[in-house]
């Protein structure tokens, strides 16, 4: 088979004629990715309960020449979804990638949680998730397949202090492989990115930052933009053959952060 090399190149940062929806984009981590898509010239949809950060963003954006709409959704009610989908199909007639980026935390340990504040992490975090891919796979195989990019979390490799948020981050992996199996032959890829420490809204007052940067193998914060560069892979066509999988970006805590105190502690690096 012959490869044309410069196409190759080409796919990986280039979205001309695609939509993309970005729940939660007013802010942090899925504006950023909103914007990185849409300079990959994809038609974003700005998702989010934030209308007034999510108007503003949309509109500066689309002020700068990109083509980017903002639309309230919350992820936890089918008929807003389905407005959402909707206004799609209106404005460009296709969809072609979706990050559920949506999420909440509820810091509380299990003695002190009471189930409704769990069900409320699960509702948007998991539920909210499993509303798009239901709702959006559809119209993604219409227009010959897509992408769906679930974003999960590092902490869904370990037990963590934040009970509600892990179990929701878990759940989330496993959506991901199932819907993955289901829409493999449509043509829908179905991919989990799992970031470490990002500073945003969702933390930057938590005590426990400190730490996590002390532990992280590469001694900093991630950056929402390191991010988004692995969402406009697994949204671009340069990620063809990647279904089912999961993607952690997180300077390395996952791989060993424990062994790395360890052998800290002890002298031996
Ligand atoms: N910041 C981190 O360290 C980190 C690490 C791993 C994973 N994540 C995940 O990354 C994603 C983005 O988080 P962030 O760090 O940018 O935090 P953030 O709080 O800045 O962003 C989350 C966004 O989701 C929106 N949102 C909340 N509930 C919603 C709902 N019901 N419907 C629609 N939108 C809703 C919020 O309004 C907000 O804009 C989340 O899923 C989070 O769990 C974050």
């Amino acid at each position: 088979m012959s490869v044309d090399f410069n196409e190759l190149l080409g796919a990986m940062n280039d979205l001309t004629g695609k939509t993309a929806i970005v729940t939660g984009a007013a802010r942090g981590q899925g504006a950023v990715e909103a914007e990185l898509l849409a300079t990959a010239g994809a038609s974003v949809l700005i998702c989010d309960v934030l209308e007034e950060d999510g108007a503003a963003l949309a509109e500066r954006l689309d002020g700068e020449g990109r083509d980017v709409r903002f639309l309230k959704l919350d992820v936890t009610e089918e008929a807003e979804w389905t407005v959402a989908l909707d206004m799609v199909r209106d404005w460009t007639g296709r969809l072609d990638v979706l990050v559920n980026n949506a999420g909440i935390i509820n810091r509380k340990i299990i003695a002190d949680m009471t189930i409704a504040e769990w069900r409320k992490v699960q509702d948007v975090n998991v539920t909210g998730a499993f509303i798009g891919v239901k709702l959006a796979s559809p119209m993604m195989q219409e227009a010959g397949g897509g992408s769906i990019i679930n974003i999960s979390s590092n902490s869904a490799f370990s037990g963590h202090y934040d009970p509600a948020y892990t179990a929701s981050k878990w759940a989330l992996r496993g959506l991901t492989r199932s819907a993955a199996m289901e829409y493999a032959e449509q043509g829908v890829r179905v991919n989990a990115i799992c970031p470490g420490l990002i500073v945003t809204d969702l933390n930057r007052e938590s005590p426990h930052l400190g730490p996590m940067i002390g532990m992280t193998p590469m001694n900093r914060p991630g950056e929402a933009h390191e991010v988004a560069q692995l969402v406009l892979y697994l949204a671009s066509d340069a990620s063809s053959f990647v279904t089912g999988e999961d993607f952690v970006i997180d300077g390395g805590f996952t791989a060993g952060a424990a062994y790395r105190r360890v052998a800290r502690e002890t002298g031996i690096i």
